[in-house]
């Protein structure tokens, strides 16, 4: 959450790279932006509650110009949203500083700097960074950033991402790193920090990822000097990012989720791929995988959100394919709880971001008590949890833009099976003949996901009527039961409309109470063993006024009627019906919330990185 850019230039003026690189970041936070640029004069700030849009304007009317400035554009967790606590926050005339994180001790930082005589203008903790950093800069009058940020640093409890200038100092910028994501980026004749490489792809793809810890001091030519968390001057690898522009690009579409949507046929074959192309063997998790998957005896996955529904429908399968005990737990619980650690049990993290501050933790926590193996799945490239984590598989996603996750969703669920069927083999639970039809399955897959997408304008007519309603139930059955969890959270995320799901049996038990005929009741009905039970859930709702919008599968035996809408899936797609059957949940959620005009891609008060607790 929030997005901080950087950038000390030798010739160019700053000001078009902190405005291109926040629009990149904006998808991180967008309740306010600002800027703070050292011009021929003092620094010069621009904030503005909203967009980066706005903000930007006002630069541009300001005429703001230099080659050393700092930018950020933040999802508020300390003070409300109002231009005083928008970042860049400013000591004086003399420091600004953009922040990522939260400094858990701020109030006896506060305090402690308060009685030194400094003024606080806002209600955030970022503040206490910049006097705190002041403070250091000017007691002994040696005015040396580097080692004020140093000292500043180490009065700092909490995670943060932080980039300074000071107004005295015009070619230095420093940036320090501690439990939330921050980069270097090398160009020609500039140097860059990012939140994430999305804000620097069009300017330069060498990049420098800091570890926890680290402090370094950047010129225009590079990095001067780095710190590790210990002090000692370090140097890190400098690598070539792969993501391309264009996947950070709208194209044709109206809306990041939409595009993210429809890219589902290609990000699911390409996750797919190593499976496909290197079969189902441990060494796509990492070299010494075989070892570390012998050695275990059961599974549990921590993860957040819709990353925990992914590990919710791997359950089914690795249970069943598997057989592999599995515990799947909501990573924000699961770090606070006292847990039996077990150094046989391979922890698994699911993650989009790879910088969940939850999941992070939650995975550290893991270690701390004796869990020896762990395996991340995750999207991002170098992002924490991987670089945390023993094993490793990437899903091949993409840039996932839009707030409201797909396509990260359903590959990190091919990514699941993949592991699954990996796991059986091993096991000697999956015969080679199983393993070519799981292949095969795979390879069908991009296909049945495209013939959902075809069903757009079916659904289409469906979010029209769901726009008017205010609350809706979603059910499932079996593994479609985390499918229906996901369609409610989807629907909720950007329609607002309040949204709940439930295994379709336990209806009876409590929620039945809720329906009636302004209650829409989305139920994901495939053709599995578990349709004729689903079937009678659907009477028990018909029976009461409710009405019923089913989606099935081609070859079920299931009618319209009165009250029961159908949208038929293609033919049952098997073991990977959950994957098929996420995606005309996604579509009912994108259009129902086209029909409500509410902000598709960046929902109120929600951000894509969720770097806080
Ligand atoms: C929902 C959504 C969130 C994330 C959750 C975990 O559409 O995107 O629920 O799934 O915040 O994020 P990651 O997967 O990045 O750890």
């Amino acid at each position: 959450m929030c997005g901080i850019v950087g950038a000390v230039r030798a010739k160019n003026n700053v000001v078009d790279f902190l405005t291109q690189g926040l629009a990149r970041l904006e998808y991180r936070g967008y309740d306010s932006a600002g800027i703070a640029v050292k011009t021929a004069g003092n620094i010069e700030r621009v904030r503005r509650v909203g967009r980066v849009k706005l903000m930007e304007k006002a630069a541009q009317a300001a005429g703001l110009n230099g080659l050393i400035g700092i930018g950020h554009t933040r999802w508020a967790t300390h003070g409300g949203v109002t231009e005083p606590n928008a970042h860049p926050h400013m000591s004086g005339d003399l420091i600004a500083v953009v922040h990522n994180g939260i400094i858990e001790n701020f109030e006896a930082e506060r305090t402690r700097l308060q009685e030194l005589g400094y003024v606080f203008h806002s209600q955030t903790d970022t503040e206490v960074i910049a006097h705190s950093i002041h403070r250091e800069y000017t007691q002994n009058g040696n005015q040396d950033l580097f080692a004020a940020v140093s000292a500043a640093c180490a009065r700092f409890q909490g995670a943060y991402a932080i980039g300074v200038i000071a107004n005295d100092c015009p070619d230095t910028l420093v940036a320090a790193r501690m439990g939330c994501p921050l980069l270097i980026a090398l160009g020609e004749d500039d140097t860059f920090i990012a939140s994430d490489v999305s804000a620097v792809i069009a300017f330069t793809r060498r990049v420098v990822f800091l570890e926890d810890g680290d402090i370094a001091r950047l010129s225009a030519h590079g990095i001067d000097k780095l710190i590790d968390k210990n002090g000692i001057n370090t140097k890190r690898d400098v690598k070539m990012s792969a993501l391309s522009l264009a996947s950070l690009e709208l194209g044709p579409y109206s809306h990041f989720m939409q595009k993210e949507i429809h890219e589902q046929p290609k990000a699911i074959g390409d996750t797919a791929e190593v499976f496909l192309l290197g079969g189902f063997a441990a060494e796509n998790f990492g070299e010494h995988a075989a070892e570390v998957f012998q050695d275990i005896h059961s599974i549990k996955i921590l993860a957040c959100g819709t990353s925990y529904y992914a590990a919710l429908t791997a359950k089914y399968w690795l249970e069943d394919i598997a057989k592999m005990p599995t515990d799947v737990e909501i990573a924000s619980e699961y770090r606070y709880r006292n847990v039996i650690a077990d150094p046989k049990q391979l922890i698994i993290t699911i993650s989009q971001s790879g910088e969940t501050l939850d999941t992070m933790e939650a995975l550290k926590y893991a270690k701390s008590l004796g869990h020896r193996h762990s395996l991340s799945i995750c999207n991002v490239m170098e992002s924490a949890l991987p670089r945390e984590s023993e094993l490793v598989l990437y899903t091949r996603a993409g840039a996932e833009i839009g707030v409201a996750s797909t396509k990260a969703f359903t590959t990190q669920l091919v990514a699941l099976f993949g592991l699954t069927v990996t796991l059986g083999k091993l096991r000697g639970l999956v015969s080679d003949a199983q393993a070519d039809d799981y292949t095969n399955e795979l390879r069908l897959l991009p296909g049945s996901v495209q013939h959902v997408l075809n069903l757009e304008p079916q659904i289409v007519a469906w979010a029209n009527r769901f726009a008017a309603k205010n609350d809706a139930l979603f059910l499932g059955r079996g593994i479609h039961y985390p499918i229906a969890l996901e369609g409610a959270l989807k629907l909720k995320e950007i329609t607002y409309i309040h949204a709940e799901a439930y295994p379709a049996g336990e209806l009876k038990h409590g929620p039945l109470a809720l329906v009636d005929n302004n209650m829409p009741v989305v139920v994901i009905a495939p053709n599995d063993s578990l349709l004729e039970k689903v079937k009678a859930n659907m009477q028990e709702v018909a029976a009461r006024g409710g009405e019923l919008f089913v989606f099935t599968d081609l070859d079920s035996e299931f009618h319209e009627s009165s009250g029961v809408n159908v949208i038929r899936t293609p033919r049952h797609a098997g073991i990977l019906s959950p994957i098929v059957h996420t995606i005309p949940v996604q579509l009912l959620s994108y259009h129902t919330a086209l029909a409500r005009g509410t902000d598709v891609d960046k929902p109120r008060n929600l951000a894509k990185s969720v770097t806080v607790e």
